[in-house]
This record gives structure tokens, sequence and C-alpha cells, in this order.
């Protein structure tokens, strides 16, 4: 850092008073020479943070939290360091245009172009012509002042309307791609968004990165399109809302994660500012971070059905796995909190957030599901996921929890259930040795250790594109199972659409009564929160082995049964040629 970053830092402290600062975010009072608050930073009631006006810092007793006015409003807000200085120069009225980084000040470009194309969008919708677009809002129950909250547009019909007044605007077409605002297509460059209402998306500090267009007068298309990956859009660091719900969540020591945005919009409407949506996908580990760096309880509300079952399942899992405080909400009645609220009111929502299960006791009622636990095997199924779950746990006390209760309940012995809890993988080894008694050790092992790479591989198709296009770069020879079933429908989704939705295809499985168990399965058993393409490849090509030993498995003998000589050699040749990886109908 320079020198004159370095005065600009003195100056803007200089200027904000740190009681003045901290007392627009939480209460303070006077005691003597120093100001007294309830710690934002951990789960308390007293006054345990004293703010020293003297020496212009705030330090707690009790968590130990301490630092200059900068490092409150970081914190605080879970922005970044620059980030609240900008927020507490703004406050002062003083300037501060120090760029992050060299990368931040090319983006900023970027967040222009998004700015300019959010205006004309906020703009049509005033318009004569997004009379309809308004009146679908309207009767949806959302009013101005919410759409001016969150930016909500209009894309008109027209093919190139923003291609158009971005290019008046002298801005590089390569930006417009780059941003994915625009398109090449036979009759020229077209705009993405057509005939939507948009919702701008926006990073953790507020900066429209993305969009999300929504039919609102035709149901003949997909009824959601979103910008890709682009240069300033990273779908795993996004989550809607976000940078409203952080200081709300600080100061109500919660935050509510949902699915849908129309359900953030809906919940924040009524007055619960400290929302989230999930957009659908299952969450990134850049997302849970995001989550993490609040320091507060997680609420998770998914949609009433069977999807919202699943993410409430998978993102509970992965929550637990990292510590977090977490309370479970299934709603009845109506499909989502958008429609739950406006039937119920608010004040049956504010119920149900109040009375939260633990994730835990969720998972012992949705694995009882469909389960008959009077017969023994279903009840040892049930025994193990639930032990299976409860591993990945960190928290001593939840797990000693949850190990009593089972043993309690089925008459147990506790010490057996936390030795299988140890090694979950010779748990997974054992069950599958157990399943298949007509097999040998090996051959068992083998199926099992096969089944949990294939599960892993769905897993990675269902959740991202590349992960699919790479499964099918490999073209492996898979055998028939229930998981080839998925795989097949995976495809069969993807020549469809050409992309991969998580939320999408759950629904889009849910058609196909035997590859919807299985997809349960797979969520069910499968915790990779983040994933690389590194990841994806390790895993197919741990199933390609297994295929291919069980093919030269099957080539030795026959070549033992061959009596005919040269067809002998050719199995030898075929046996050689895959042991040095490279087989015909393999990797092109
Ligand atoms: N989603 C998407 N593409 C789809 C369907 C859903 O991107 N084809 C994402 C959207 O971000 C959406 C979320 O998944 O907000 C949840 O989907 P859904 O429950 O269908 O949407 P709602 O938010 O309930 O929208 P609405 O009430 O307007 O139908
Ligand atoms: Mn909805």
């Amino acid at each position: 850092m320079n020198d004159k970053s370095n005065n600009d830092f003195h100056r803007i402290q200089n200027r904000a008073d740190i009681v003045e600062i901290i007392r627009s975010y939480i209460k303070l009072e006077s005691h003597g020479k120093n100001f007294f608050g309830v710690c934002p930073f951990h789960d308390d009631h007293s006054p345990s943070m004293s703010v020293s006006p003297s020496k212009q810092i705030y330090k707690c007793f009790v968590c130990g939290a301490s630092g200059n006015v900068f490092n409150f409003v970081e914190n605080y807000l879970g922005v970044s360091f620059i980030e609240a200085v900008k927020i507490v120069a703004d406050k002062v009225g003083e300037a501060f245009t120090i760029r992050e980084s060299r990368e931040d000040q090319r983006n900023s470009k970027y967040y222009d172009i998004m700015n300019l194309a959010t205006l004309f969008y906020q703009n049509n919708l005033r318009t004569n012509a997004g009379k309809m677009a308004r009146e679908y809002l309207h009767s949806r129950g959302l009013n101005d002042e919410i759409i001016k909250d969150f930016s909500i547009g209009l894309a008109l019909p027209e093919n190139d309307m923003l291609f158009k007044l971005l290019t008046n605007k002298k801005i590089d077409k390569k930006d417009m791609d780059a941003l994915g605002l625009v398109a090449d297509g036979e009759n020229g460059t077209y705009d993405l968004f057509r005939n939507r209402i948009i919702f701008p998306l926006k990073s953790s500090t507020g900066k429209v990165n993305g969009f999300s267009g929504r039919i609102y007068n035709t149901d003949s298309q997909s009824k959601y399109v979103n910008t890709k990956e682009t240069i300033i859009f990273k779908k795993r660091e996004n989550l809607y809302n976000y940078h409203l719900a952080a200081p709300a969540a600080r100061q109500e020591k919660f935050i509510v994660v949902c699915e849908g945005f129309m359900d953030a919009i809906r919940i924040y409407s009524v007055g619960i500012k400290n929302v989230i949506a999930t957009m659908g996908t299952a969450l990134a580990k850049e997302q849970i971070a995001l989550l993490k760096k609040l320091n507060v309880r997680i609420i998770i509300v998914m949609d009433n059905d069977a999807a919202g079952e699943l993410a409430t399942v998978s993102l509970g899992q992965s929550l637990m796995k990292e510590n977090m405080d977490i309370g479970i909400v299934r709603l009845t009645g109506k499909k989502d909190p958008d429609e739950y609220i406006l039937t119920y009111g608010v004040e049956a929502f504010r119920d149900n957030l109040r009375n939260p299960l633990s994730y835990p006791e969720f998972m012992e009622i949705y694995l009882r599901k469909n389960r008959n636990l009077k017969n023994p095997t279903e009840l040892t199924a049930y025994i193990n996921d639930v032990v299976n779950m409860i591993a990945d746990s960190n928290d001593d006390i939840l797990i000693e929890v949850t190990i009593n209760k089972l043993a309690n309940e089925f008459h147990l012995d506790k010490d057996l259930l936390k030795s299988r809890l140890k090694n979950k993988e010779l748990l997974e080894e054992v069950t599958v040795h157990e399943e298949s008694v007509e097999k040998t050790d090996k051959e068992a092992k083998t199926t099992g250790k096969f089944n949990k790479a294939f599960k892993t591989m769905l897993y990675y198709m269902m959740n991202d594109t590349d992960a699919m296009r790479m499964f099918m770069h490999y073209h492996l020879d898979l055998p028939k199972c229930k998981y080839r079933l998925v795989s097949n429908n995976l495809l069969y989704y993807f020549e469809l659409n050409r992309e991969i939705d998580f939320a999408d295809y759950l629904t889009f499985s849910e058609d196909y009564n035997e590859v919807s168990e299985v997809v349960k399965e797979v969520i069910r058993d499968v915790h990779a929160d983040e994933f690389t393409l590194d990841d994806v490849e390790a895993v197919i090509l741990v199933i390609k082995d297994i295929l291919d030993k069980e093919k030269i498995k099957d080539l030795k003998r026959e070549m033992k049964l061959e009596l005919d000589v040269n067809r002998k050699k050719r199995l030898f040749e075929e046996i050689i040629e895959i042991k040095k990886g490279c087989v015909k109908d393999g990797r092109d």
C-alpha cells in the first residue's frame, strides 16, 4: 500500500468518530469515559463491548473482538476492508477514491455497463410498454417501493434494444459479450434478455453483476433465464439479497435461507430483511463462507416439495459440517414461503421461524419416511443413515445426543454406534459386503467402490454442466445398474436443455419414479459442496479404472477358455491395450 492510501485512511479515520459510527449499527450507552453495547460478534445479551472515544477503538471482554472503526464495519457488515473504508467515508462525507486492486479497476468498467443496463431495464418498466409487466408485479403483491429496492426492470420484446443503447454509448461489443448481455445469431446480434421481467443480481457488496429474467406474459418458455458465468458474475459467490440481508442478520442474529428469489423478495417485503435466496442451486463453498462470516443462526426454509426437501437435506449437511448453527423449517399447506405468507400472513410465517427443528431432528423424520422400522433390514439401513449423517458433524454434543437417542429408542449399544461413527468409509464397504453375500469379499469391495464413485459422479453431473461434458467425453462403458439409469436420464435432460440446473433437474427427474428414487439417494449420500474439474476427472478415472479391471478379468477368463491360438493372441493384445490405457472406444 502506498503513502497516499495510508494518508487517505488516516484522513477518514480522523474525521470519523467511532462512537457515532458504531452507534449507527448497535445501541451504545455511556458509562464514565467509555461507551458500552451488546457485542454483535458473539451471542450475548449483556453489554460486554466497550467503545473508547479517546483511543477510537472497540473491544469485547467476552469474545475478544477488537479494532478500529474500519474493523468494526468490516466485521459487522461482512464486507472487505476497502469496502468498510468506503462506507465510513460515505458516512462522514469524505471522498475515498482508491481502488482495491488493478483487477477491481478493470472490473469497474464492467460494473458501469451493468448499471447502464439496469437503469435501461428499470426505465422500460416505467414506460407504456411496461404496463403489463407492472400489472403482473402488482398482482404478485410487489409495490413500487419493493420494485425500487430490488432494482426490478423490464426487457422489452424487441430483438436488440440493449445492444443498440450500449453501442450508442460507445460500449465495446466484446465487453457486452463478456457480460453475457448479447449474443450473435443468424440475423445479427441480439439481446439475451427479451420480453422478461428483469431481476438484477448483486454481489455481496451490492453491485449488479448479473440478471435473472422471468417470463410474465407467456408460459411457452422456460420460466427464468439467468446470466451465465461472466467476468464479474461468479455463481459460486452470489447469494440473492446478501448485501441487504447481512446487516439485518447481524442485528437479528439469524438469517433466513430460501430457494427462490421471489420468496426472498416476499419475506423481505413483509419486514424480515435478513433473508437470502440460493436461487435453486446447491451452495458452493464460497457461498457457504459468506453465510459463515455472518456468524449468525441459519434458518433454512426451502420449498414445500420433494426438491425443497432434498435441498434442505443437502444444505443442512454442508452447514452442519461447517459447524454452523442451523434450524430447519418445513412449511405445510402452500408450496413456498411466498405463497405461504400471502395465504397465512407474516405472523404465521414468523411462528415457523421461531420453532425450527434441529438438523438431526429433521433428518430423523426424513430418513424414516417410506421405511418400516419393524423390518430389521430397513431398521439397519435407517440406523446406518443416521450414523452417517451425524458423523459429518464436528459438534460432540450434537453427536452424543443423537447417538444416545438412537441407542435408547432401539436398545442398541452406544459404543457400537460410536465405533461405527469413527469410520464411515469402512461402514460403506461393510454394508455393501453384507448386501452381497454370494459375492467374494473382493468383488463386494469393488462394487462398493464403484457405486460410491458413480454416485459422486452423478452428483457432479447434476450440479455442473462441465462435469456433464467431461462424463460424455470419456464414453464409459457402464454396467447396467440403477445408477446408469440416472446417468442416462441426466444425458437426456442435458440433450433437451444443453445445460444443467440442479433445481430444474430435480423437478424433471420426478417424472421418472425409479430415477427419482436413486437421485434422492445420491443427494443424501454424497456431500461434495465444493469440487473442481480435477475432482470430476479423478472420479471418472476411478470409474474407468474399475471398469477396465473388470474388462481385463473377463478377457483373461475368455483367453483361458479359448483354444484357437490366433483368437487367443487377439484377446491378449486387447488386454495389453486396456492396460496401456488407450482403449479404442474410450477417450478421443
Ligand atoms: N430457477 C431458475 N431457472 C428455472 C427455475 C428456477 O433459475 N427454470 C431458480 C430461480 O432463481 C428461482 C429458484 O430457482 O428463484 C426457485 O425456483 P422456483 O421455486 O420455481 O421459483 P420462484 O422463486 O418460486 O418463482 P415464482 O414464484 O415466480 O414462480
Ligand atoms: Mn414461487
